[in-house]
């Protein structure tokens, strides 16, 4: 449950959203809405259940929140024609499948994911995805300058090798193209009054890259989206 509160003449307003990690009847998501005063629900699309059913499973509990899945599939919804997306970190494929969710029933749009340990990938290549889904398996570091450009790329392995990816990243990004990367929360809650706005979370000075346009989110795991200017 996220509560966000607005002070406005009429006092302090608070609007309360809700997210679901499991697909849920709607009369059940309408009855737990109007109980907790809720504006708004996200629940998981049942393709998505399934990989969270998988992580579950596995006992893995890197998966993406739904907070961020659901950003990415608006982000996949909106690539343009003949369009290419990447996820590098594919863990047991909870984003993947927000992607495809996202994409719905285009066929038009190549994904690639890359995930460096080939047991998660070989267990996630099992799950049915569209044939124009590819799984890579190999370290981020390495296969990215062979991978092409992209209109769309989540940045989602591990803390620190963020940084030594960043950059290639942001060079595979096509004019317009943009780069979501995940869990920067850290970085806010660490951050004290009158510290440097950008410290080491940021990977590689990202939000000072002259190629790019970046927007901090803070909520959910605390996420930055980059745009590639196009000039
Ligand atoms: C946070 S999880 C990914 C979660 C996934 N993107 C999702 O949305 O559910 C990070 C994944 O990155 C993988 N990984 C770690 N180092 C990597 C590397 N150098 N290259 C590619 N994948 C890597 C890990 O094995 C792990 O599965």
């Amino acid at each position: 449950m996220d509560r966000s509160n607005t002070v406005g003449a009429r006092g302090t307003e608070s609007v309360v959203s809700l997210c679901f990690e499991r697909e849920m009847p709607s009369a059940e998501v309408e009855r737990i809405k109007q109980r907790l005063g809720a504006r708004a629900a996200l629940v998981v699309p049942a393709t998505v259940g399934a990989a969270w059913d998988r992580a579950r499973q596995l006992g893995f509990s890197k998966s993406s929140r739904p907070e961020v899945g659901a950003l990415m599939a608006t982000l996949a919804a909106a690539v343009p024609a003949s369009g290419r997306i990447l996820e590098l970190g594919t863990g047991v494929g909870v984003g993947l499948a927000w992607v495809v969710h996202g994409l719905h029933d285009r066929a038009d749009v190549e994904v690639v994911s890359v995930e460096v340990d080939r047991e998660k990938s070989d267990l996630v290549s099992c799950a049915g995805w569209p044939e124009w889904v590819s799984l890579v398996v190999g370290d981020a570091r390495e296969v990215l300058p062979d991978l092409g450009t992209y209109d769309l790329i989540f940045l989602d392995i591990p803390g620190a090798l963020k940084e030594s990816v960043v950059g290639g990243a942001v060079s595979a990004l096509r004019p317009g193209g943009q780069l979501l990367i995940d869990d920067m929360n850290p970085y806010w809650q660490r951050r004290m009054p009158g510290e440097h706005p950008v410290d080491r979370r940021d990977p590689d000075g990202l939000v000072d890259d002259p190629r790019v346009v970046c927007a901090l989110l803070r909520y959910s795991s605390g996420m930055i989206l980059a745009t590639r200017k196009s000039a």
